[in-house]
């Protein structure tokens, strides 16, 4: 597959699934649009809008949940992609979107942006889990709570 081995992991699973299968909604790109099947592409083009845009709320809300630090920059990673996402959309409705930029682009922004920003949310939040798991270990007594 292009690009495999330029595909950054997370080692966190949750979001590793996400933009696996980011990854293969934009690898699909090219092909469904050069098969000419217009109800394939359709649905596609709408996929791609509605799991990116779910995978960008995921991460938020994590980062929210564990009051991460970088969150505003990373929030605005997000919309700035989603703008752009929006111009796609625009040209597939009027008719002159070039699948290869936009499968290029997504691919290319979600290899850049894994790597540089989604991997300290998920250093934070490993953090957190840590001191979460560390509870118990730590000696707190979970049976007496009840
Ligand atoms: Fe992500
Ligand atoms: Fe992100």
């Amino acid at each position: 597959m292009a690009y495999q081995e330029e595909r950054y992991t997370l080692g966190f699973p949750e979001m590793d699934s996400q933009h696996e299968y980011l990854y293969d909604l934009f690898d699909s790109i090219e092909p469904v649009f050069t098969s000419g099947n217009l109800s394939a592409t359709e649905r596609l083009v709408h996929e791609i809008e509605h799991y990116f845009i779910f995978h960008c709320e995921c991460e938020e809300h994590l980062m929210r949940m564990y009051n991460t630090p970088s969150f505003a920059v990373h929030q605005s990673d997000h919309e700035r992609a989603q703008q752009k996402l929006l111009q796609f959309l625009d040209d597939y409705e009027a008719s002159r979107l070039n699948p290869a930029a936009m499968r290029i682009f997504f691919t290319g922004w979600l290899m850049e942006h894994s790597k540089l920003s989604d991997s300290e949310y998920v250093t934070w939040v490993k953090e957190c889990r840590k001191s979460f798991r560390g509870l118990r270990s730590a000696g707190t007594d979970f049976d007496h709570i009840d």
